[in-house]
């Protein structure tokens, strides 16, 4: 059961251990990314931040796209803090108008890092992106040079408000400014997006129907585009379009330009993977540069080919290296699988070791144990052996010589009584050689060796007299005492017999229920009783006795052979007034019974020396001490009040007190001899005599008329019974 106990508890360390072992103990770093718009310029970003990330494998990213609204990108930044990120990389819609989100991720101490948008707050950590200033400065000097300083042209806005917007334009205009033969004869409002430059540049061209155009240039790729289109729409003759973002791929400007849909672009750095390596140096306390500035270059005609093969380079590198990260999570999964098995092997390998040991100690404490119980029944075995032969030999000449002593003729002719005490002993002694003889073979299996077959039969053929069971021996005086013997073996019964009549009347019970009956019947005087006894044990059978009205005040000796101090102590619980074991001396018991019945005398003054009064009925009686004196009051007071309720009836019977008191009559007369000494007569004529002795000397009234009034039936019948109470006649006592 231990052992069990123990290899749970290993057990239970030890995928505590592995599943720890399994998943990195390292950290997460959560880093939130709030993109204000959703397009091929943010997707390439994105996975740029992805590939970044997996270059740190305790990143994870958390991205939110605000689709270039205001509301939803604050309600993101808001949420993504509240899932608790480690760090926020924002690209803010508008300057002004998210820096709140920013500021409350800020104060919550969350480092941020602000990338390619600007915002008005100074609550950032870092900033990261390309100069827009500069970036417009560059095409407007392409601008100018692509039309030799002279020509019309449209600028066609950013989103309102947002940074790129406001810088690409002022880099813009201050190029253009230095090239007076440049015209910008409508600057229109744009918010990034390709509709939006359709729809405005189209309104336009419906207004200023005619007007010539020489180059629109749109604040991104996807603004020049739209422009584009519109130009188409209107079917008015297309200008040059020059845009910016010069991204790769299908649809982004570099392939536009080759194919000549635009006229330039410049390519605006996303770099996702520096913005990463920029988190995670933030996040682990490592020096970084608040302010980073992305530099790029302008895509034009010449130029378009090249760089699209090398950003298709790019992205052919970047969806290799994306392959590469698949496969290696796969090894890492695989591996940590392995390593999981590895240490439940080894868990397993520990139990079974811890298991086998304890089986081990098992057998080890097992075998100890069996050689100290083969030793202890060796042992015991010994002692038996010699106890037994040691009493075989004075059993042997015991029965031998009471054989022949049997045969003699002195005890031929000897009293009943005393060829019944040599029955008995002869039997005893016979069975006694049996359960020795039993001992031996229990103990060796095997035949008896230490007795001739002869003595046995001898023995056992021996003739051995019957056991009489007379239920009443009354041959001696009326007067003795009786005893009552409880003992289921006849044989003691029959000696207890011998030893006690010609002293006492006797009666006898073979067991504690009998005894019972016999002793609320009879109510004997005394009572010895064995413990051990079938129906009924002596120990119930003398508490039951003691919790009888009836017979709670006759002495019980337990006799016994139950000799431990224990044994002793609950036959004193049970009531018991004295524990005889067995064997036991005659004389002892004799004593012992003289002493109990003489300490019953000293209750008998019971009767005189208390006024009637009623006692409360004792639910339990004990007979110990105070409490059996309390008891026995109870019940003669209430004898005596009985008495002096009936006493004026001349008439009144013994049995109708008894009755009066709930008992037969011969229950009363044994109990109120047993306790006052008297008889009940003797008790009511003593009541009725101390009643005219009042009279007489209180009153005027007669000598006739007290003695009537006191119940009895002649006024001469009541002077004799008087002198012989008080030694002297009524009249002498007269006032
Ligand atoms: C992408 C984008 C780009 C543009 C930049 C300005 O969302 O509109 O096309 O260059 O943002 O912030």
């Amino acid at each position: 059961m231990k052992i069990t106990k123990n290899c749970i508890g290993i057990l239970l360390l030890l995928f505590t251990l592995l599943s720890s072992c399994s998943s990195s103990g390292e950290k997460k770093y959560r880093i939130g990314v709030s993109q204000c718009s959703d397009d091929i310029w943010r997707d390439k970003q994105n996975s740029e931040l992805k590939i970044g990330a997996y270059f740190h494998d305790k990143v994870e990213l958390r991205f939110a796209a605000a689709f270039d609204s205001d509301e939803r990108q604050i309600q993101q930044i808001d949420s993504l803090v509240k899932t608790g990120i480690d760090l926020l990389i924002v690209a803010p819609n508008q300057v002004s108008t998210i820096s709140p989100a920013i500021d409350r991720a800020y104060d919550k101490g969350i480092p941020v890092i602000v990338f390619e948008r600007k915002t008005n707050t100074k609550k950032y950590t870092a900033y990261m992106g390309a100069d827009n200033f500069e970036m417009g400065h560059l095409m407007g000097e392409y601008v100018a040079s692509r039309l030799n300083g002279r020509g019309k042209i449209i600028e066609v806005m950013g989103l309102k408000g947002s940074s790129p917007a406001i810088e690409r334009h002022n880099g813009f205009r201050e190029a253009i400014a230095a090239h007076p033969g440049i015209q910008v004869i409508a600057t229109l409002q744009g918010d990034w997006t390709e509709p939006t430059a359709t729809s405005t540049v189209k309104h336009w061209l419906d207004v200023n129907k005619g007007t010539h155009v020489d180059l629109v240039f749109g604040m991104n790729d996807r603004t020049a585009m739209g422009a584009r289109k519109a130009f188409i729409q209107a079917g008015a003759a297309l200008p040059l379009f020059c845009g910016i973002d010069g991204l790769p791929g299908e649809n982004g400007g570099i392939m536009q330009v080759r194919d000549s849909l635009l006229d330039a672009s410049y390519m605006y750095p996303t770099h996702g993977d520096k913005l990463i390596q920029l988190a995670v140096d933030i996040l682990e306390g490592r020096p970084y540069q608040k302010e980073t500035k992305l530099m790029s270059a302008l895509v034009t005609r010449d130029n378009a080919n090249v760089l699209l093969m090398e950003s298709e380079e790019v992205m052919r590198q970047s969806q290799y290296i994306e392959k590469l990260h698949l496969t290696a999570r796969g090894y890492v999964k695989q591996l940590a699988n392995q390593r999981t098995l590895t240490l439940l092997a080894l868990a397993t390998v520990v139990l079974l070791l811890l298991l086998l040991l304890g089986i081990y100690m098992y057998y080890l404490q097992k075998a100890r144990i069996d050689d100290e119980r083969t030793q202890m029944e060796r042992d015991q075995l010994d002692f038996y052996t010699q106890v037994s032969h040691e009493l075989r030999t004075p059993l042997t000449l015991i029965e031998g010589p009471l054989t022949q002593l049997a045969e003699t003729s002195d005890i031929k002719n000897a009293t009943a009584g005393a060829r019944e005490l040599l029955a008995i002993v002869r039997r005893n002694t016979h069975q006694l050689t049996q359960l020795i003889n039993k001992m031996l073979d229990a103990q060796v299996g095997t035949p008896r060796d230490g007795m001739t077959s002869q003595q046995i039969d001898a023995i056992t053929a021996m003739q051995l007299d019957p056991v009489t069971q007379p239920q009443e021996v009354a041959e001696c005086d009326e007067e003795a005492p009786t005893i009552l013997i409880v003992d289921d073996n006849a044989d003691i019964r029959a000696y207890l017999r011998s030893v006690l009549q010609g002293r006492y009347r006797l009666l006898e019970a073979e067991d504690g229920s009998r005894g019972l009956e016999l002793a609320r019947e009879q109510v004997p005087d005394l009572i010895v009783s064995d413990v051990m006894m079938p129906v009924m044990n002596g120990l119930e059978f003398c508490q039951k006795v003691k919790n009888d009205v009836i017979s709670s005040h006759i002495p019980v000796i337990l006799l016994t052979a139950r000799a431990l101090n224990q044994h002793q102590i609950e036959g004193y619980q049970s009531g018991a007034d004295a524990y005889i074991t067995k064997p036991f001396s005659h004389e002892l018991l004799l004593v012992r019974i003289d002493n109990l019945l003489h300490s019953r005398h000293q209750l008998k003054d019971l009767w005189s020396a208390r006024p009637a009064q009623v006692h409360p009925e004792p639910q339990v009686a004990t007979t110990v001490g105070s409490e059996e004196l309390h008891i026995e009051d109870a019940f003669i007071s209430r004898f005596k009040k009985v008495v002096e309720e009936y006493m004026g009836d001349s008439n009144v019977s013994v049995e109708e007190l008894a009755a009066k008191m709930g008992l037969s009559r011969v229950q009363l007369y044994r109990k109120v001899k047993a306790l006052t000494g008297n008889t009940p007569v003797d008790l009511l004529r003593k009541a009725r005599l101390s009643r005219a002795k009042q009279l007489l000397t209180t009153t005027g009234q007669s000598v006739s008329e007290i003695a009537y009034q006191v119940g009895f039936a002649s006024p001469s019948y009541f002077t004799k019974c008087y002198k012989d109470e008080y030694g002297v006649v009524p009249g002498d006592d007269r006032k």
